[in-house]
């Protein structure tokens, strides 16, 4: 079978190099083109091979000359959908992973997708643990009344809570269909100790040099807790999720928001 060719947007990034370099090792895989707004050379040497592709800063005229059958794109929210547009325009499928897509962004995706019927995959985690970790909270959300999650992150994450616990929560609660029973402290010694709340679930973050995203889920119920943890070592751990999604959404048409349909986890 020929491999699935595939161009990378954002090709000189932490993640477009990590998914340059992944993609190299498939066998079922092929890169055949990077871009990259930085891009000084006009080609990539791809990683553990001597073999060299075109790069370029300018998509459009790459996607004519390469052709590629997916667009897999790491790179930010308005360079990512002015990318979608471009790249469905011409009958390519895409895979994005870049973070910051609105809503109408996504609608958007989906109408082009439909209208020229290819494929589209967006999700906001290709970490295959972490998809399976709320699939798991969102099973024991109904056996347990009490939960709290600790996420921990590197020192230099702007935001807090993460995005991805704020979604556990929220995932758990829509999966229980009531609120946890939040146990009220009846003096904070030091304020903020007990976390931020959302409908009795607790969330904690910890930023800390050293990690880089770790979410931990602890449920209780009388005599008992249970523990579920994810933590992302490096950037490898998105690499199968993307894989994953480049084989599907050549089979596809319309938007697939999220890695969890692709896994049947829904
Ligand atoms: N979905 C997931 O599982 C997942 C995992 C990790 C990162 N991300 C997201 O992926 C995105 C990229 O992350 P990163 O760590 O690789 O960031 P990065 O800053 O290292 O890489 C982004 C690359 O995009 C390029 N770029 C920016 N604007 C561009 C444009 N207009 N045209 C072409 N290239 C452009 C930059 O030059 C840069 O090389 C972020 O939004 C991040 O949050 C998602």
């Amino acid at each position: 079978m020929e491999p699935i060719t595939v161009l990378v947007h954002g090709a000189l990034g932490k993640m477009g190099r990590e998914i340059t370099a992944a993609i190299s090792r498939a066998p079922d895989l092929e890169v055949i083109g990077g871009v990259d707004i930085k891009a000084t050379q006009n080609h990539l040497t791809l990683p553990g091979t001597s073999k060299k592709v075109p790069l370029s800063p300018e998509l459009s005229s790459l996607l004519d000359t390469c052709h590629p059958q997916v667009l897999v794109d790491f790179t930010i929210a308005e360079a990512s959908i002015a990318a979608a547009r471009t790249a469905m325009s011409r009958g390519i499928n895409i895979v994005i992973g870049t973070s910051g897509l609105s809503q109408d962004n996504l609608d958007e995706i989906h109408h082009l997708a439909k209208t020229n019927q290819v494929g589209a995959v967006v999700a906001p985690n290709f970490a295959l643990g972490s998809v399976v970790l709320l699939h798991l909270a969102k099973i024991a959300a109904k056996f347990f009344d009490y939960a709290e999650i600790i996420e921990l992150h590197h020192h230099e994450k702007a935001d807090a809570p993460s995005g991805t616990a704020l979604a556990t929560a929220r995932e758990m609660l829509k999966a229980r269909g009531k609120p946890f029973v939040y146990p009220l402290t009846k003096k904070e010694t030091l304020s903020g100790t007990r976390g931020g709340q959302v409908d009795g679930v607790a969330i904690h973050s910890v930023r800390l040099l050293g990690y880089m995203a770790s979410q931990e889920v602890i449920f209780g119920a009388p005599g008992q807790t249970l523990i579920l943890r994810h933590d992302t070592i490096n950037r490898e751990c998105y690499m199968p999720g993307v894989i994953l999604a480049i084989k599907e959404v050549v089979k596809r048409e319309g938007l697939v928001y999220g890695l969890d349909t692709l896994l049947n986890l829904r």
